[in-house]
This record gives structure tokens, C-alpha cells and sequence, in this order.
């Protein structure tokens, strides 16, 4: 997909490093990402590429400071057009840029398991910002657009099948968009027609304005919705350009996906 011509940038990465100090084993500290550096506009859909354990979802926790940063710097641009270091936020900062700003879908639902579908996916959209009205019709219309219909929509979220919870969470995560959504593999168990589906509505997001830095397992998934590719290798990144120069080598192997 060509980028078409936003160059709004709202979020920058600066000399970001991540350690972790492995507690349980001898206290030894490893550092999982390095100097990483890089930049996303608004409207523009990025793919994160790099093999298991290159750093990519603690690349994300970090962006949706769930993990806190080792060093470096993340500026975000504020719907009101302020700039924002997100590694210098307050809790309540945090969580109210959470809500209405960033949105993040990781591969598994992490839900309340009591929690009914149409619930979970209405309070997402209050934290967006809509009132409760909006969120419940909101909710039901993404909820439909991903084929949950409404026999599912007062079922508690835990009993349903791997690929429902992963569309119930897509649709949490698409309802009301935030200005940068992060996807860490949220396609993952979903069958050929529904994936189809999902990447259609992630597709949309971005004629909407709306900044993607997404992970997928597949390269065609890839090739359908991002402009450019990062790609990773043990927490550094080491190739980064458009879809169509890089997606060739990933391809065939010369870069790790
Ligand atoms: N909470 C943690 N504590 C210690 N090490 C971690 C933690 N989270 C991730 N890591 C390590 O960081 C590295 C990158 O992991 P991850 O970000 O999950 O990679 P990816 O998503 O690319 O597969 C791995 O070596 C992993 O073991
Ligand atoms: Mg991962």
C-alpha cells in the first residue's frame, strides 16, 4: 500500500534502551533493547519485523508504558498539538493518554473473565471519550462489522473460542479509534475469512488518520497494511524502509522476520 501524503509526525523515539533485571535468577540485568530510534506519522501504518525475542512487544509495552523505559526519549503528539515525553508522565497522565490517545490489542483478550462482550467493548469506548449511549451503538456496530453478532453480545468473554476473543479485542481496540494504535500479533487465531475482515477495518484506520505500529506473524498481512517495515534483530533495529524495498527481503530470508 502506497502512503498517501501525510507527514505528520506524532510520535518520535529517541535513543530508547530497555534492561530488565532478571529478580529470580541471580539479579543480572539484560538489556533487550538498544538505542532504538525512529519515527511514525499520523495515518501511517508501520510493521515491526524481527524473529521471537528480538524485543518487539516489549517495544510496544514500553510505547504504551505498561513497562517503563530503561533510557531515552518518546515524544507523542497531544490531540491538542502539544509534545509529550511519555517516559515523563504522572500515573493519571498515563492512564488518560491511555485511554483516548493510545490504544494497544495484544494477541490474547486479557479481560475480566466475567465480563460480557458488549460490556467489555462499551467501556473501551468510554475510555475513548464517548458517552455511554454512543459507546454501546459504537460497540455494537464494531462488533458487527467483525461478525460477533448479537447472540454473542451478553456472553461472559470467557467462554468464547480463541478467535472470538481475538476479534471481541480487536473490536475494543478499533471502537473509537485512539490516534496510535500498537497490535501486538491480533490476528493470529483467526481463520482466512475473518482475518481478511480484520485487516480490512486496520486498513480503514489509516484512512482515518489514525498511526499503526503493528506486529504480524505473516508477511502478506504485512504487505496488505503497512507503508513501512521496521525490522528488528536482538533489540537493535537493523533495516527500516518502504513496504515495497523491504518486504522482498524478509521474503527471502535476508532479513529475520
Ligand atoms: N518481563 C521481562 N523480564 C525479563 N526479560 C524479558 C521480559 N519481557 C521480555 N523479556 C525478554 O526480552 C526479549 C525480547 O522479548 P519480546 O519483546 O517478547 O520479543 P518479541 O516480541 O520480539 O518476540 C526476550 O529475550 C525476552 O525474554
Ligand atoms: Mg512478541
Amino acid at each position: 500500500m502506497e502512503l498517501s501524503s501525510s507527514d505528520t509526525t506524532l510520535l518520535k523515539v529517541q535513543d530508547l534502551n530497555k534492561s530488565f533485571i532478571l529478580h529470580n535468577i541471580d539479579g543480572r540485568t539484560i538489556q533487550v533493547l538498544h538505542d532504538l530510534r525512529f519515527s511514525i506519522n499520523a495515518g501511517e501504518h508501520v510493521a515491526l519485523a524481527g524473529t521471537s525475542g528480538a524485543g518487539k512487544s516489549t517495544l510496544l509495552r514500553i510505547l504504551f508504558q505498561t513497562y517503563s523505559t530503561s533510557t531515552g526519549s518518546i515524544l507523542f503528539k497531544l490531540a491538542s498539538g502539544e509534545w509529550v515525553d511519555l517516559t515523563h508522565l504522572t500515573d493519571s497522565e498515563i492512564v488518560a493518554i491511555r485511554g483516548r490517545e493510545i490504544g494497544y490489542v495484544s494477541q490474547f483478550l486479557r479481560a475480566q473473565p466475567r465480563r460480557s462482550v458488549i460490556d467489555l467493548v462499551t467501556r473501551a469506548g468510554i475510555s475513548r471519550g464517548l458517552d455511554n449511549n454512543d459507546a454501546r451503538e459504537q460497540a455494537q456496530m464494531t462488533l458487527e462489522k467483525l461478525h460477533i453478532g448479537k447472540p454473542l453480545w451478553e456472553v461472559h468473554t470467557s467462554v468464547l473460542s480463541g478467535g472470538e476473543k481475538q476479534r471481541v479485542n480487536i473490536a475494543a481496540g478499533l471502537i473509537s479509534p485512539p490516534r496510535l494504535l500498537l497490535l501486538d500479533e491480533p490476528i493470529s487465531a483467526l481463520d482466512p475469512e475473518n482475518r481478511t475482515l480484520a485487516l480490512e477495518l486496520i486498513q480503514e484506520l489509516t484512512l482515518n488518520g489514525v498511526a499503526v505500529l503493528a506486529v504480524f506473524h505473516d508477511l502478506d498481512a504485512i504487505e496488505q497494511v503497512s507503508h513501512r517495515i521496521i525490522a528488528m534483530e536482538k533489540g537493535r533495529i537493523v533495516q527500516e524502509g518502504p513496504t515495497n524495498t523491504l518486504l522482498p527481503l524478509l521474503r527471502k530470508g535476508y532479513i529475520n522476520s
